[in-house]
């Protein structure tokens, strides 16, 4: 269950998205919020921050191999048929914009895309959606 209340959840929905997107908080604060702040553990899970699927961790949070121009993300986890599958992987950069995604068919995909990254060089983040246990975000700091 979320702990919290009206004010905290009016101050997530509408006054840290702002901050997010302005130069108020240091690029550290920004990814530090994103990694470890109040939406972490509730909206998506993160690996310090798995909220209510902690024991689901090991089999979701997406697992990236960079080589070269390319991001190589696997997420360890059972593709069975569309009862319990992962939906898709997605790439972001540092403001959110997507900049790759592959939507896996679980009739005879695994959870496995191969990314081109280049022209980036800073933070990317990459999410795993699974069909039942929600979105997971990871990041990868490419400097
Ligand atoms: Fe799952």
């Amino acid at each position: 269950m979320l702990n919290i209340n009206k004010r905290n959840f009016l101050f997530c929905c509408c006054a840290l998205p702002f901050y997010y997107n302005t130069n108020i908080l240091s690029s550290q604060d920004k990814f530090d919020y994103l990694l470890k702040g109040p939406l972490a553990g509730s909206l998506y899970y993160t690996k310090k921050k798995p909220g209510r699927w902690k024991k689901m961790l090991s089999s979701h949070i997406p697992v990236i191999q960079r080589k070269s121009n390319f991001l190589e993300v696997s997420t360890p986890h059972e593709m069975r048929g569309f009862e319990h599958f992962i939906i898709k992987h997605t790439i972001l950069d540092k403001k959110f914009n997507i900049i790759s995604e592959k939507k896996f068919d679980p009739s005879k995909d695994r959870a496995y895309s191969k990314h081109n990254i280049a022209g980036f060089s800073e933070t990317l983040f990459v999410m795993s959606v699974c069909n039942l246990h929600d979105t997971w975000l990871e990041p990868v700091r490419l400097f």
